[in-house]
């Protein structure tokens, strides 16, 4: 069952692997979903979970009965759950049910950053949730990358501390790009932070359902203050998200968002805000949400996370060796089959004959294939690895200004779950080389508005219906 050399199944773990689609050629076969870096199918124990749980649902934290009292426990032991699942420390941490990474992250800014004095030290390599909030309430700069790859540059990052002198509050990095799959050391960029006097906010949305993650003790040279997750990304898309941080670091000021659950007592004239977490989550809370992303956790830890990570490695080498195979597909940032480097399973890719929108188009209306092309909310860092900065870059605004998205830059990104098997990477790969040496078999037009690619003459009938 753990023998690292042979590729484990867990298509069963997930609701819909075995959905069939239909194809412009008429036929219908089964899906192949490669977007899981943008969202994964929910695991079937979490559906069950909800299912199971809708008959007891009822209000958190106010209400008397029953239900509410069998409500409140759940919510409190969701918290627990995801406490233990990313190695926190109850002294130290608290955790906050939120909508998602973006909600988290900004929610730091308000408790943290809310300075123009602050510093907050960031990196080319974020997407856009981990770079925009800083903007607009403190300074920020960014860690630079290695010129050969696209990776951090850890240099780049002691350099910018020992410049800013004490200055950085919060160093605010990825923990997996969703665009290369490198994940930058944590551990030594926190220890590195800690001695420069700052916080560390590692943006997990990427690494949470893929690695072991050990938040670690308070007092650990290396802790991590902050972590941010979406429930989307790890097979509980319910809405929610998890903001892990330093109780000490939510008391004073105002909550982000202000109103009913998040108060002590209310007059005219005066407000107590409550405690952390309860401070952080005003309004009635997700109780689904939680319930999904603690059962999520479960689930992931049942499974062992090592297993999670050997599972995604075997197909992550698989599909770049496959893919290096391939004439006509040229695959970005780190292409190492063998992994010397530990990185997640996304893996952009360009082909030489088809831009990227129009690849993605192929592999969807003619084999059933999801991948996501574009930027995937990380601009600034696709520009980068693309080498397209300077003058491109201004043009690309120019373009957006005019509407017209068709020849913006972006890859084709492969992005695997656990859920995913060597079959999945195997068909990729017979559908590159085919339509690398024999073309699309049906013809496309370009939107230029949406950047997007449509069959021409026919399309897929989009048959299912739910309301
Ligand atoms: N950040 C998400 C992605 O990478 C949206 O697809």
């Amino acid at each position: 069952m753990n023998n690292p050399n042979i590729i484990e199944d867990f298509s069963s773990l997930v609701a819909g692997v075995d959905k069939e689609v239909p194809l412009l050629s008429g036929e219908k076969r089964r899906y192949v979903n490669l977007d899981n870096a943008a969202t994964t199918p929910p695991f079937i124990d979490v559906i069950n979970a909800i299912d199971t749980f809708a008959g007891w649902y009822s209000s958190v934290h106010r209400g008397t009965g029953y239900k509410s009292l069998i409500s409140t426990k759940i919510y409190n032991q969701c918290r627990r759950v995801i406490s233990d699942f990313v190695g926190a420390d109850p002294d130290f941490h608290t955790v906050i049910f939120c909508h998602n990474t973006t909600d988290a992250i900004n929610k730091i800014c308000q408790c943290q950053c809310m300075d123009k004095n602050v510093v907050v030290l960031t990196t080319i390599m974020e997407h856009h949730s981990n770079l925009l909030p800083w903007r607009f309430c403190c300074n920020v700069d960014y860690v630079d990358l290695n010129p050969a790859d696209g990776s951090l540059d850890l240099a780049s990052m002691k350099d910018k501390l020992e410049f800013y002198k004490g200055r950085v509050r919060l160093v605010a990095v990825t923990g997996a790009s969703n665009i290369a799959g490198f994940m930058p050391p944590i551990k030594e960029i926190a220890r590195l932070a800690h001695q420069y006097g700052a916080k560390i906010l590692v943006d997990a949305a990427q690494l949470i359902a893929h690695r072991t993650i050990n938040m670690g003790r308070g007092d650990e040279p290396d802790h991590i203050d902050f972590l941010a997750f979406s429930a989307h990304k790890m097979y509980a898309p319910f809405g929610s998200g998890a903001l892990i941080g330093p109780k000490e670091c939510f008391r004073g000021g105002r909550p982000f968002i202000v109103g009913g659950g998040a108060v002590e007592i209310v007059t005219l004239d005066e407000v107590i805000w409550s405690e952390a977490p309860e401070r952080e989550e005003a309004g009635t809370p997700n109780l689904f949400g939680a319930l999904a992303v603690a059962r999520a956790a479960q689930m992931l830890q049942k499974i062992g996370m090592e297993r999670v990570a050997a599972h995604e490695r075997h197909l992550t080498g698989l599909m770049l060796s496959l893919l290096k195979d391939i004439p006509g597909i040229k695959i970005y940032g780190d292409s190492d089959a063998s992994l010397s480097r530990d990185r997640v399973s996304v893996i952009p890719i360009l082909s030489e004959r088809y831009n990227h929108a129009l690849l993605a188009a192929i592999l969807g209306y003619e084999w059933g294939i999801g991948v996501r092309h574009g930027c995937f909310c990380a601009q600034p860092y696709v520009v980068k690895l693309l080498n397209a900065e300077d003058p491109d870059a201004a043009q690309y605004v120019n373009q957006i200004i005019n509407k017209d998205r068709g020849s913006l830059p972006g890859f084709v990104r492969i992005s695997f779950g656990i859920y995913n098997t060597a079959d999945d990477a195997e068909y990729l790969a017979l559908a590159l080389r085919e339509i690398m040496k024999n073309g699309a078999r049906f013809p496309y037009r370009l939107e230029k508005s949406a950047g997007e690619y449509f069959p021409l003459n026919s399309d897929i009938p989009l048959e299912h219906d739910f309301l």
